[in-house]
């Protein structure tokens, strides 16, 4: 039986820890502030934006939600950012991705002041991570790796397989499994023989947006699958195709008229993997929880407190 990887769980292992952390904090003068920024009206966004306020809130860190127009203009949006990186109460700046086409989003993330940028997301950062200099790490691919070490997954010498090369996971979580001294492979949409790499990664991670992509061939026995993805499907075929049919599962498609798959399909990574993070439950559940990480420290940087 594959051992499941509880994101849930290591969450709010996570999140425990950093209680005192935060008391500290406040007794010291104010807790740690963040500012969320959120454009318009994207309902995926809204929804990750009320989880992350939830989050602060729960752990006594002061949140404030800025939520201009869709129509705003990338000016706009870089007022609105210079205003809050010269608030001495914010210690932690996130604008919510994506923004909408008219703005330019470059702009937005190199105007973030890099000791406020709690997405890891500034160039100043990214470098930082490059370099393997310190410095706030983007928080999916932070999470992915607190989840590997906290289960005891070897990093070191195994060989890792990230399919998908974004700016948020694939390139920062590849940089982060190299500093780890695994041996990294990026692979993407132009990849060949895009399985038979797959196969060959002792750490499989998977983000790639699309849903069920990863099927047994992909994964080699016994591997370490992680999967990044959340996709909503609610095509009724395709989840009864997904999930072969699972009375269970099209109950559950029945009762809410969708279901979240991730990039890996469940049924193939549950009988061939050693270790997986299911969807929901595995790595989501642990951005949120590196964000308040990133924010935490943030704020113990800049009152001094470390
Ligand atoms: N959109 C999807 N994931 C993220 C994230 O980690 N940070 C921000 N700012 N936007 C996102």
């Amino acid at each position: 039986m594959a051992q499941i990887l509880d994101g849930t769980r290591v969450r709010d292992d996570i999140l425990s820890e950093l209680k005192p952390r935060v008391a500290a904090l406040a007794a010291k003068g104010r807790p740690p502030g963040l500012a969320v920024v959120l454009v318009g009206h994207h309902p995926a966004s809204e929804i990750y934006v009320r989880n992350k306020v939830r989050a602060c809130r729960e752990l006594g860190i002061y949140s404030e939600s800025v939520t201009p127009p869709g129509s705003v203009s990338t000016e706009e949006l870089l007022g609105i950012v210079d205003q809050l990186n010269g608030r001495h109460d914010i210690d932690g700046i996130l604008v919510q991705l994506p923004l909408p086409p008219q703005v330019d989003a470059r702009r937005i993330l190199l105007a973030v002041a890099p000791a406020k940028d709690v997405d890891g997301f500034h160039p100043c950062n990214v470098g930082s991570l490059v370099a393997g200099l310190p410095g706030p790490r983007a928080c999916t691919p932070a999470g992915i790796l607190e989840l590997l070490k906290r289960y005891g997954i070897p990093i070191a010498g195994q060989r890792a397989v990230v399919v998908g090369r974004s700016d948020i996971v694939g390139k920062p979580v590849a940089l982060l499994l190299l500093h780890e001294h695994a041996t990294v492979t990026i692979c993407h949409s132009r990849t060949p023989s895009l399985a038979a790499i797959c196969r060959e990664g002792e750490i499989l991670v998977a983000a790639i947006g699309r849903p069920a992509m990863i099927t047994a061939e992909f994964i080699r026995p016994g591997a370490t699958v992680v999967d990044v993805g959340m996709n909503r499907i609610d095509n009724r075929a395709e989840a009864a195709r997904i999930f072969r049919n699972s009375t269970e599962k099209m109950a559950a498609f029945d009762k809410k008229g969708s279901l979240l798959v991730g990039d890996v399909h469940p049924l193939d990574v549950a009988a061939a993997a050693g270790a997986y993070t299911p969807v929901p439950g595995g790595v989501g559940p642990l951005t949120i929880a590196m964000l308040m990480v990133n924010t935490v420290v943030s704020a113990e940087r800049r009152t001094g407190l470390c």
